[in-house]
């Protein structure tokens, strides 16, 4: 985990970003702005400014705006992505115990254990190994309630409001979309690992990803987190998981260009060819 120092200069010490000329001086003057020699921000690169990069990018990560109160990453993590694991396995339970709805169909099951998959290992794991800033609290609280409602809606209408016929086409459709969520998954979990593994216990420093999926794209995490929600919803067929493999494309599609272009800004030698999302084209 980070420590303490390291922690009060993520969050809450750091300057926010100043004119070109301004910043050297202040990187030579105090101890915390180590992080800004190591990382010199694109405004030194280019005349586009820290403010405009992250405009319109949810403020956590880098472009955690650098004031307000702050949890560690893996707390955060945690507690953020837990309701979403929760409300599905409650809602089983519940409707177990009732002995109403859906809930023993195969189909039903294997898309609970999808979406409980994915978030077993967002809140138990990735929480655990992150190596991440610390983030904001508003972030955590906006999180954990959209987790909560997220995953309280895909396990009520899994539960209690479909049922999967049992026919060629399901079966073939099923099968389609866990595929890509599971491709989804594999991609997702060894991005976070090259992230992970960018880093020494401690440090906050950026370097480029190499390896797996960041080889075509800057947000090779985001890409598979994408695909994972997009073959949910394919394997589902309904609104609901529809509604959320759009709004994650909307949340994360963008966050990938915004890293793409930081990336470009603050590496000279970052890859020409590698592009924000989509392999070759995007
Ligand atoms: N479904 C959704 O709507 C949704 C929304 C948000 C996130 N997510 C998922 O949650 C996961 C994390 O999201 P995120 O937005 O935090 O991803 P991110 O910005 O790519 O950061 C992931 C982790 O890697 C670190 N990192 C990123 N780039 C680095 C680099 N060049 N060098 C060293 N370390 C680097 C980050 O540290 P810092 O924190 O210090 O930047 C952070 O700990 C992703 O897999 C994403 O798909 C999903």
């Amino acid at each position: 985990m980070l420590s303490e120092r390291a922690a009060r200069a993520a969050c809450g010490r750091i300057p926010k970003p100043r004119t070109a000329p301004q910043i050297p001086r202040l990187m030579a003057r105090s101890e915390p702005n180590r992080y800004l020699q190591q990382n010199p921000p694109p405004v030194l690169r280019s005349g586009r400014t820290a403010d405009q990069n992250r405009r319109a990018c949810a403020l956590y990560g880098r472009y955690a705006p650098g004031r307000g109160r702050c949890c560690p990453a893996g707390l955060a993590w945690f507690l953020q992505e837990v309701p979403a694991l929760l409300a599905p396995l409650l809602l089983l339970l519940w409707t177990e115990q009732a002995g109403s709805g859906s809930g023993s169909g195969t189909g039903t099951l294997l898309l609970l254990c999808t979406f409980v998959l994915h978030y077993s290992y967002r809140s138990l794991i990735y929480s655990v190994l992150t190596r991440g800033r610390p983030v904001p609290l508003h972030i955590i609280v906006f999180s954990a309630v959209f987790c909560g409602l997220n995953g309280f809606l895909q396990g009520h209408h899994l539960l209690h409001c479909v049922h999967f016929q049992h026919t060629w086409m399901t079966g073939a459709r099923l099968a389609a979309g866990w595929f890509l969520f599971l491709v989804g998954l594999s991609i997702n979990v060894h991005s976070d690992h090259i992230l992970r593994n960018l880093r020494k216990p401690g440090e906050l420093v950026y370097r480029i990803p190499r390896g797996g999926m960041f080889e075509f794209v800057s947000g090779a995490n985001f890409l598979g987190e994408i695909l994972e929600w997009c073959g949910y919803a394919v394997a589902a067929g309904s609104l609901p998981a529809f509604a959320w493999a759009f709004f994650t494309v909307c949340s994360i599609g963008p966050r990938a260009c915004h890293h793409h272009r930081d990336y470009q800004q603050r590496f000279e030698d970052y890859p020409p060819s590698r592009k924000a999302l989509i392999p070759f084209l995007l």
